[in-house]
Order: structure tokens, then sequence, then C-alpha cells
């Protein structure tokens, strides 16, 4: 089992301390903020260590989460630029070049994560620096399991995962709202169709992943001959709406490209 340290107690460290703790992966967990009200929280939620102070948790932990906001993550990467550890970013748009470059010594992974890591069920990708071991990513494939599922990629193939699971889940979230609008006109009130909806999206993919079923597959499963899934299926087949969908994901990845650059 590793230390873990948290640099930045916010809404994303918080979710993983929680999912890291109970998956026991942790021998402790040391987490720091600049907002005293952040730490309090934390600990009380979850019982780890908290300090003010950015360096007690370098100094504690094997492995550290940056989990500052991007604009906020240089000044802390001054602060610990002697550390030989290994420190995971999960700020959107922080190159590793950029982590590497700062921290001379530190073997650094760079983490596209998304928002349903709130509730432990992330989907992410992450790439890794030149200085990291085999014995790292185990340990990093672990620790971000444990609040979803993560995919060790190349950095260049980050941009698209923003585009897909770093966005997607506006983008889904968007289908569900259009979903509720059209069964609202359809007589049923606005509470019991967000409700449908919602569980609909959710208890989908839930089958996708646990039947492991292809989604053409699991059309078939539904779309029987004259039924009502292909009637309404027909007009989302014959509509723009995969054109669009590609526009949509290509459009995130190069705004995600373009950032990045900057
Ligand atoms: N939230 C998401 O859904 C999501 C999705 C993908 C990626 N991410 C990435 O995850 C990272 C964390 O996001 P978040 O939503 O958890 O942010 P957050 O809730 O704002 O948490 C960051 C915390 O770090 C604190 N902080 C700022 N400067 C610090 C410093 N020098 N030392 C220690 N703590 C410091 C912040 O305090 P102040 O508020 O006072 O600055 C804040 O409490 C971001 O880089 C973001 O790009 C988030």
């Amino acid at each position: 089992m590793v230390k873990v340290g948290f640099i930045g107690a916010g809404n994303m460290a918080l979710a993983l301390i929680k999912a890291i703790k109970k998956a026991n992966l942790a021998d402790s967990i040391y987490a720091s903020d600049v907002k005293q009200f952040r730490l309090k929280l934390v600990e009380d939620e979850t019982g780890i260590n908290v300090t003010p102070y950015n360096k007690v948790v370098v100094n504690e932990s094997d492995v550290i989460f940056l989990a500052v906001k991007p604009q906020q993550i240089d000044k802390v990467l001054d602060e610990i630029r002697d550390t030989n550890k290994l420190i995971i970013s999960i700020a959107a748009g922080i190159t590793l070049k950029h982590l590497a470059d700062k921290l001379k010594n530190a073997r650094v992974v760079r983490v596209m994560p998304n928002t349903p890591c709130l509730v432990g069920e992330m989907a992410a990708g992450f790439a890794l620096g030149p200085k990291v071991k085999d014995e790292d990513v185990k340990i990093v494939e672990e620790l971000l399991n444990s609040a979803g599922k993560a995919f060790l990629l190349k950095e260049s193939m980050l941009d698209a995962v923003t585009g897909l699971s770093g966005s997607g889940p506006a983008f889904i979230a968007y289908l569900i709202q259009c979903l509720i609008e059209a069964s609202v006109e359809q007589g049923l009130s606005k509470d019991i169709a967000t409700e449908l909806a919602e569980r609909t999206a959710l208890g989908t993919a839930k089958l996708l992943i646990e039947k492991g079923l292809s989604p053409k597959e699991l059309i078939k499963m539904v779309a029987s001959p004259g039924g009502t899934t292909i009637a309404g299926l027909e007009v989302l087949i014959k509509s723009d709406v995969r054109n669009i969908l590609i526009e949509t994901v290509e459009k995130a990845t190069k705004r995600s490209k373009e950032l990045g650059k900057k």
C-alpha cells in the first residue's frame, strides 16, 4: 500500500479520497488546501490527515495528486519543485512537458478525469511522463480505477478523451434534457419525465457495461420489427444526429488542442 497525498482539497480531491479510502488502497492520506473550511470538511467527511502546508503533504506521501485548478498549478509546482516523487496531475490542459519542466526530478502523470468522478463513476485517460516506472503505472491505475475506470494512453490522445468523456457529461445531459422536454410534450409531468429519462440513461449505460453488449446489440434487443422503438429509431437514424455528434466531439477535441497550446 502507498502513502497518498492531495494538494488541493476541492471537489475532485474529495471524491478521489473517498474512493481510495473505500477501496482501502492507501496506508495514509494527507490533503492540503489554502481554504481552512475545505480542510475541515474533508477531515470531517473522510477522517484523513489535513494540513494547510503543501510541503507536509509531499513529505508524508509517496504519490501526490495535484488537484488544484489549472490556473493555480504553477504556484504549487514552484513550491514543490525539488520533489522526486510520483506526481499525478488532474489539472485540465496542463501538459506532461509543463509538469516535467517544472518538476525536474519527479515522475509525472497527467490525467484527464471527468465530472462523474464525483459519484465514483469516472471515465478517464492518463498519460505518463518519461521517468515513470512500471511499478508506478500499477499504482496509478489502481488509485484511479477506485473512482471509475482510467485508460493508459499516449498524451496526444488526451484531447480526444477531453472531447469524449471530459466534455461528454454535458453532451449526455443535453440529450437527457431534450428527451425530458419531448416527453413533457407527450403529457408526462416534468418530474416524472426527468426521473424516467435519467434512469433510462443510467440503466442503458449499466446494461452495456455489465452485460458486455455493444450499442448495436442492445438496439437489436429492444427494437423489435413493427414495434415502438423501431418507429422512433427510424426518425433518429434518418436525421442528421450522427453527423451532429461527430461534429460535437470534433469541436470539443479541437478546442482542447487549442487550449493545450496556450
Ligand atoms: N470538477 C470537474 O468535474 C473536473 C473535471 C475534469 C478535470 N478537473 C480538474 O480537476 C482539478 C480540480 O478541480 P476541482 O473541481 O476539484 O477544483 P476545486 O473544487 O476548485 O478545488 C481546488 C482546491 O484547491 C485549492 N487551492 C488553490 N490554490 C492552492 C494552493 N496553492 N495550494 C493548495 N490548495 C490550493 C482551491 O482553493 P480556492 O478555491 O481558494 O482557490 C480549492 O479549494 C482542476 O484542475 C480541474 O481542471 C475537474
